[in-house]
């Protein structure tokens, strides 16, 4: 098995998901966060989710959580997953320590939803080995991983990197380096898009969200998909798009930039265009 043990940076809603989605292919796994409380936090999600699945004959929760540690700092690894929230500079300064720490020959990937592979790449003495592993939220749910390439990645890399997508039981599609890469660059224009339907009063968020699942058959409508992404994720992502495109017409509507000032960042806070308990 390739990448016995792999560390995950980050354990918000994408960090622990993939630590879970890890373990769970029976590989060991390392999970550090810089916020205090943030793994604890971590594990009761894990816990959660893999009790579900198990009602329906997955595994056993602890054996999978038996294989997660939290880590209080970088630990050498086969593998980092980088799970940050989308800001460069960040993640500029996680690939800096990472690449410090892992052995010469580790992979270092990123769940980034938008920032370009080839600027984390070059924090690094390894860029060959330096690519994008994008999961989709729900981790242990959704089945895709854009895996992303910068122009020095190696095939060596995502040929590992397509592998490892594979055996956590993942599709992966192969994506060339670009600000949103694929999936953020068409799904984010059509949630800006609703933003401005409701700031423009077209109709409520339960009137605009009907239409997309009655009408496109998607499973939820772009407002409650937004809540559920993180609205500051979604702004940060536009801002990526639009100044990697340079084009306006990818920049953050105002409605959306004005609930993200007043912390209302979607289900992570408890209110972003709907309210969760
Ligand atoms: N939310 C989604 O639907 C989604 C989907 C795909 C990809 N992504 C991407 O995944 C990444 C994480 O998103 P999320 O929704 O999990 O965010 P989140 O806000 O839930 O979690 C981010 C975590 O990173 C931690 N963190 C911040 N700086 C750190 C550092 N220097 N070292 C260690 N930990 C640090 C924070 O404490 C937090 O726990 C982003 O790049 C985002 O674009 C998000």
């Amino acid at each position: 098995m390739e990448f016995q043990h792999v560390l995950v940076v980050g354990a918000g809603q994408m960090g622990s998901g993939i630590a879970q989605v890890v373990a769970a292919s029976g590989r060991r796994v390392s999970l550090h966060d810089s916020s205090p409380g943030a793994t604890e936090r971590a594990f009761e999600t894990m816990r959660v989710s893999l009790e579900k699945l198990a009602a329906k004959g997955g595994a056993d929760p602890d054996e999978t959580l038996a294989r997660v540690s939290a880590v209080k700092e970088l630990v050498a690894a086969d593998l980092m997953i980088e799970a940050v929230h989308e800001e460069i500079s960040a993640k500029e300064a996680v690939f800096r320590a990472a690449d410090r720490t892992l052995g010469e020959r580790a992979i270092l990937a990123s769940n980034t939803s938008s920032i370009p592979i080839a600027a984390l790449a070059e924090m690094t003495s390894r860029p060959d080995r330096v690519i994008g592993m994008h999961f989709f939220n729900p981790v242990p749910v959704l089945a895709l991983v854009e895996v992303i390439r910068s122009v020095e990645t190696s095939d060596e890399t995502a040929g590992a990197i397509l592998g490892l997508a594979r055996e956590l039981g993942k599709e992966p599609v192969e994506v060339r380096d670009g600000p949103g890469f694929v999936a953020n660059r068409i799904l984010m224009p059509y949630l800006n898009e609703a933003v401005y339907a409701l700031q423009a009063g077209i109709a409520e968020p339960e009137a605009i969200d009907t239409v997309a699942r009655l009408g496109f058959g998607h499973p939820m409508g772009p407002l409650a998909l937004a809540d559920m992404i993180g609205l500051d994720t979604c702004v940060a992502i536009m801002h990526v798009l639009a100044r990697g495109l340079g084009d306006e017409k990818y920049a953050p509507c105002p409605l959306l930039q004005e609930h993200v000032a007043a912390g209302r960042l979607g289900r992570k806070s408890g209110r972003g265009f709907y309210s969760y308990g």
